[in-house]
């Protein structure tokens, strides 16, 4: 039979204090479009999707809710049975929410909530207009208890290639596609929220998203410089809540069938393998914001 396998983060679901300011953020700056209002949640979408970002009104901010998407292979059930013979709970969620009629519902050991599914709504509401308008939801980051278990569980669970680390044992990269990470887990005595991150077009666009945040009074706070881990050139911002918000381009390509990472004229090494990195920035550049302490 095969195996669980979730192919990309769909949705992240944010708890919003202010919920007003979160939703003004992901439509004039990022350039999101609503797709659906229901029981005070906003749902946002960039292009396809039903949703790609969800807005919860709630009394502290917070991301501990994401969207999975799975690669189709198994229905829901047989997932659901597969979980189940790992000790893992999960629950069957029908028309619990918009856009997603089922789903299953899930912890992982750092005490995330986990929504995983098949198939979503495919509104095609259309690419924003104005507003940054980024390519995709890429990654997201976050602090965790236990996280060497929230490993695992993403690579013996969910099947997640396991890629590169900053500091043994710090900033763990793993992805479940080509790109070089889809979530990087960062060891910690709390589960929160390090960063969300959007993919942009190309240089330019990093120019004119830098040019635009300015102009909406949100300075770029680390970068623009080139990874390490990743070689994404990457810069920093905060939201309205003062989460940490990644745009970057250039983000390694990992070959799974190979367990290399596809040649650049940048990379250090060729082939380049999946390694421990001493430092964030391969510019050597420093900036105010400690991005390994946000
Ligand atoms: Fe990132």
């Amino acid at each position: 039979m095969s195996k669980v396998k979730v192919f990309r983060l769909a949705y992240v679901d944010f708890s919003a204090k202010n919920a007003g300011a979160m939703v003004d953020y992901y439509t004039h700056t990022m350039g999101y479009r609503i797709t659906e209002e229901k029981d005070g949640v906003t749902y946002l979408s960039n292009g396809l999707d039903h949703h790609n970002i969800v807005i919860t009104p709630a009394e502290e901010k917070a991301i501990r809710r994401y969207g999975y998407q799975l690669d189709g292979k198994l229905t829901l059930e047989e997932v659901q049975e597969q979980l189940h013979s790992k000790g893992i709970a999960s629950s069957m969620k029908i028309d619990a929410k918009p856009g997603i009629s089922r789903f299953l519902e899930l912890q992982d050991p750092a005490g995330n909530v986990l929504d995983i599914f098949t198939e979503m709504e495919q509104t095609a509401i259309g690419f924003g207009n104005s507003g940054i308008v980024p390519l995709k939801l890429g990654h997201i980051a976050f602090y965790a208890k236990n996280f060497k278990e929230t490993i695992k569980f993403y690579q013996e669970v969910l099947n997640f290639d396991f890629t590169d680390q900053i500091g043994i044992d710090f900033a763990n990269f793993l992805t479940c596609n080509t790109d070089h990470h889809v979530i990087n887990i960062v060891a910690s005595e709390e589960t929160r929220l390090h960063h969300i991150a959007f993919q942009l077009k190309d240089a330019s666009h990093q120019y004119a998203s830098s040019d635009l945040l300015a102009k909406h009074g949100r300075p770029v706070l680390w970068g623009p410089s080139r990874h390490t881990a990743g070689h994404n050139i990457a810069t920093y911002h905060h939201d309205p809540e003062e989460n940490v918000v990644e745009l970057y381009t250039d983000m390694d390509v990992f070959i799974s069938e190979l367990g290399i990472f596809e040649p650049r004229p940048w990379h250090e090494m060729l082939p380049q393998k999946p390694k421990v990195w001493e430092a964030l920035s391969a510019w050597g550049t420093e900036f105010e914001l400690d991005l390994a302490n946000v």
